[in-house]
């Protein structure tokens, strides 16, 4: 884990960025860009973790963190200080190369299957309502993996996610034509400078629409005495939409 900017202040944007392969290549080059513009367009306090070395543990799909608070969780020490940092920040950044059909790298998947306790069926966070977050990937392929990461963030119930995908037909950055190499970097400081600015904005009608549909599966097939059920409870979601 990595903080940059240390001096603490209101107006600063916190911003959490979670690097979902080890290799420094494109995405990293493309994040460098990102978090750059970021920089230029006022005070950020940036957070980065690199997947697979802040969470080197595979989730062993023991389901301990959706029928009990997360701090259960085998991997807790790892997961703590990311679940954190999520929760803290103004906005999530999930930076990731596209692998395969429709995915991303196994070590983001692990994070995600980690952090899998913050969906809507189980205990999703107020904190996180309010949050906006930036998927940017590279691949060829990057729609897809764009919509996959877009769609956990949905299920968190984040206010709003936008996207870049970087199209890149080679694995090397710096073996693009020069002319490439400018047009994909003026891409991306455009589309920070734009996420930098966003506000809060109405919910999803997806969102809303899995609220109210989980609430009745909590209610009428998990029930009172577990947990996502209590958690749901204790936080009023049964009282009123949060959204
Ligand atoms: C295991 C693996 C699978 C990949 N699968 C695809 C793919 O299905 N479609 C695609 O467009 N690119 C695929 N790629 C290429 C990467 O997405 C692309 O080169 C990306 O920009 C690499 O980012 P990086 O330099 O940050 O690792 C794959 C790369 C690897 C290593």
């Amino acid at each position: 884990m990595t903080v940059s900017n240390e001096v603490k202040r209101r107006d600063i944007m916190k911003v959490v960025i979670i690097n979902g392969s080890p290799r420094k290549g494109n995405t990293y080059t493309a994040t460098e860009i990102f978090k750059d513009e970021m920089n230029k367009c006022g005070k950020t306090l940036i957070t980065e973790f690199f997947m697979p070395d802040d969470m080197p543990k595979f989730c062993m799909g023991c389901q301990v963190c959706l029928g009990n608070s997360y701090d259960k969780c085998p991997h807790h020490k790892f997961t703590e200080p990311i679940y954190k940092a999520i929760m803290d920040a103004d906005a999530i950044v999930l930076t990731s190369p596209h692998f395969g059909a429709s995915s991303v790298p196994g070590s983001m998947q692990n994070l995600l299957d980690h952090l899998d306790f913050l969906t809507m069926t189980v205990a999703p966070r107020k904190e996180i309502f309010e949050k906006k977050a930036f998927v940017l990937t590279t691949g060829t392929g990057s729609a897809a993996s764009i919509k996959m990461l877009s769609t956990y963030l949905k299920h968190w119930g984040i206010n709003r996610v936008y996207s870049l995908g970087i199209k890149l037909f080679t694995d090397k950055w710096s073996s693009m034509p020069k002319e490439k190499q400018e047009y994909q970097e003026a891409r991306i400081r455009k589309a920070a400078r734009r996420f930098y600015i966003l506000k809060k904005k109405p919910a999803y009608f997806s969102t809303v629409f899995m609220y109210y549909i989980n609430r009745i599966i909590l209610k009428k097939y998990v029930g009172e005495g577990n947990y996502p059920y209590e958690y749901w409870k204790e936080n009023g979601y049964f009282d009123k939409c949060p959204f």
